[in-house]
């Protein structure tokens, strides 16, 4: 923003003048001594998009953020916000807001100051400063605690503050790094819908790191799913848990079972397998496979639907455990010997006793994943991830 126009267009509840800054990651790699920590990533975020990265530990997360706020020079590839490098600018020059799991707020400021502080460091007129903080005070529900210390504060409360902090300076990209990691589930929700709200509000680009598989589904626009320094499937939510790429993003986004088997046939209706337990199941081939291939079907709790009687086509399966949860009952169940496979089905009454012969069929409107068996792992038929 130039000068307060998106803020106020903002606040004022209408429609964000500006539509955020594009974020073009293009080709990064980076090197920690001979370690590839970030591996010839590509990624474009659109202007007024939430990205969320999800990744194992270790994947590379952190390190391309940092790359994007200009604290670590990536060994190869470029930055780009709306399309010009920002490689030889340093971290205060690039405009890019940063919020942390732990921000530490000034502890010796008051919200007020705290949200002002960005401000007065880069020179704006006292006159303007105090009503644009009392905006965004007001934009983060923390109008009455302008006085308050940051220790007077809960901890939602203060990464509202370290919120508002950076948004006072009309960041054109804001990068979250697990920044509600610390909160409990309710305060994680507040914030959660806070961020979403802000977006409309600011026209925010955002990229949002979590662990938070929820938190990934329910915030972002679209999820980049990261592994071993690179991007294993970049697209929205719902067609990542439903089209998972990949056997890796398929246990890591969501519950999943793997069942291996064999092609019995495949076609433009799917990919017939016959599990090495017993049972058939028709999928989505997410890897190209021919018949008599070895695959492994990654199949979702609540795909899969329990019956009594057995019938053609029905895995096989004895009932180990029922865990009613609220509104779901999830069945824990043995498939061949020792192999688990798990099943979320709507709980309407006392779940079912344990230790019966049950059958599973595939839900006639969920699409299981078939993967090609990779080669150099043996995974173990059953396995749950
Ligand atoms: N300053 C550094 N020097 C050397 N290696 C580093 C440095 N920072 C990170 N690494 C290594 O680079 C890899 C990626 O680290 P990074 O912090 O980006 O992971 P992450 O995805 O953010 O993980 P987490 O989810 O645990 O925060 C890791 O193997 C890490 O050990
Ligand atoms: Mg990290």
């Amino acid at each position: 923003m130039a000068d307060g126009q998106r803020l106020e267009g903002g606040i004022a509840g209408a429609p964000a003048h500006a539509v955020g800054s594009t974020v073009d990651i293009d080709a990064v790699t980076h090197r920690y001594a001979t370690m590839v920590a970030v591996d010839n990533v590509s990624l474009m975020v659109r202007a007024g998009e939430i990205m969320a990265l999800l990744g194992p530990s270790g994947c590379g997360k952190t390190t391309l953020l940092r790359i994007i706020a200009g604290f670590v020079r990536q060994t190869s590839g470029s930055i780009l916000i709306n399309g010009r490098s920002i490689d030889d600018r340093p971290p205060n020059l690039r405009n890019i807001g940063i919020v942390f799991q732990n921000y530490a707020l000034f502890p010796h400021m008051s919200v007020r100051e705290n949200v002002a502080y960005g401000l007065k460091a880069r020179g704006t007129p006292r006159s303007e400063i105090g009503g644009r903080v009392d905006r965004l005070i007001e934009a983060v529900h923390l109008t009455g605690m302008e006085e308050r210390l940051p220790r007077q504060l809960s901890g939602g409360q203060q990464q509202r503050v370290a919120l508002a902090r950076v948004l006072a300076v009309d960041p054109s990209v804001v990068l979250l790094d697990e920044p509600f990691s610390a909160l409990d589930k309710n305060l994680r929700l507040d914030m959660q819908i806070e961020i979403k709200r802000l977006q409309r509000e600011f026209g925010l680009t955002a990229i949002l790191v979590t662990h938070d598989q929820d938190e990934a589904m329910g915030v972002a626009d679209r999820v980049a799913v990261m592994n071993k320094g690179k991007i294993e499937q970049c697209d929205t939510p719902v067609e990542v848990y439903d089209r998972p790429a990949s056997l890796f993003v398929s246990g890591f986004i969501g519950t999943t079972n793997r069942l291996e088997g064999r092609v019995v046939s495949a076609g433009p209706d799917g990919v017939k397998v016959e599990l090495d337990h017993g049972g058939v199941v028709i999928g989505r081939g997410q890897d190209p496979v021919a018949v008599g291939a070895r695959v492994i079907v990654s199949v979702r709790p609540e795909q899969l639907v329990l019956h009594s009687e057995p019938a053609d086509g029905l895995i096989a399966a004895r009932h180990r455990l029922a865990m009613p949860m609220g509104s779901q009952t999830i069945h824990e169940l043995e498939h061949g010997r020792g192999n688990t496979i798990k099943v979320v089905e709507q709980r309407v009454g006392a779940p079912r006793q344990a230790g019966n012969a049950v059958w599973l069929g595939v839900r006639p409107d969920a699409v299981p994943s078939v993967f090609a068996t990779p080669s150099s792992t043996s995974s173990s038929q059953g396995s749950i991830s």
